[in-house]
């Protein structure tokens, strides 16, 4: 039979690497460093977005974006006014977001995610 201490140890590990995975999955994709807006964008997502579409757009409460949103929105225009206006169970960001927040987010969503 194995010793407690090591069971300890085991049990500790086991726990460190759980919280290491709760904690990237909590970060969304780095823009490219060299685009402002989309780097804005990252931002905007984190703090607003991502507790309903997932870190990474995969969906959650709110649906997927990740890979869907240029198609569903072959017009930016539309996505940024479904995004300012809400629709259904999602709230309208106009109140929240400047225009420009709001242009970098939908970009972020179509080049990065
Ligand atoms: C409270 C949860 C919630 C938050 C916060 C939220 N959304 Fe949503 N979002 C939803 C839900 C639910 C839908 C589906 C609405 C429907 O079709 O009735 C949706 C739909 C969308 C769609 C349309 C997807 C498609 O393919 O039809 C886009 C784009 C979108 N959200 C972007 C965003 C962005 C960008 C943010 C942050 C600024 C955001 N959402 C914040 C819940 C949320």
């Amino acid at each position: 039979m194995r010793s407690p201490r090591v069971l300890l140890l085991g049990l500790a590990v086991l726990a460190g690497s759980v919280t290491a995975v709760a904690c990237t999955s909590g970060s969304s994709p780095a823009a490219p460093t060299g685009d402002p807006v989309l780097v804005e964008g990252q931002k905007v997502y984190s703090s607003n977005c991502a507790g309903c579409h997932g870190a990474n757009g995969q969906g959650g409460y709110g649906k997927k974006l990740s890979g869907v949103v240029t198609t569903d929105y072959p017009d930016i225009a539309a996505q940024i006014a479904l995004i300012a206006n809400g629709k259904g169970a999602m709230p309208g960001f106009s109140q929240k977001l400047s225009a420009e927040q709001i242009e970098a987010v939908t970009r972020y969503t179509r080049e990065v995610l």
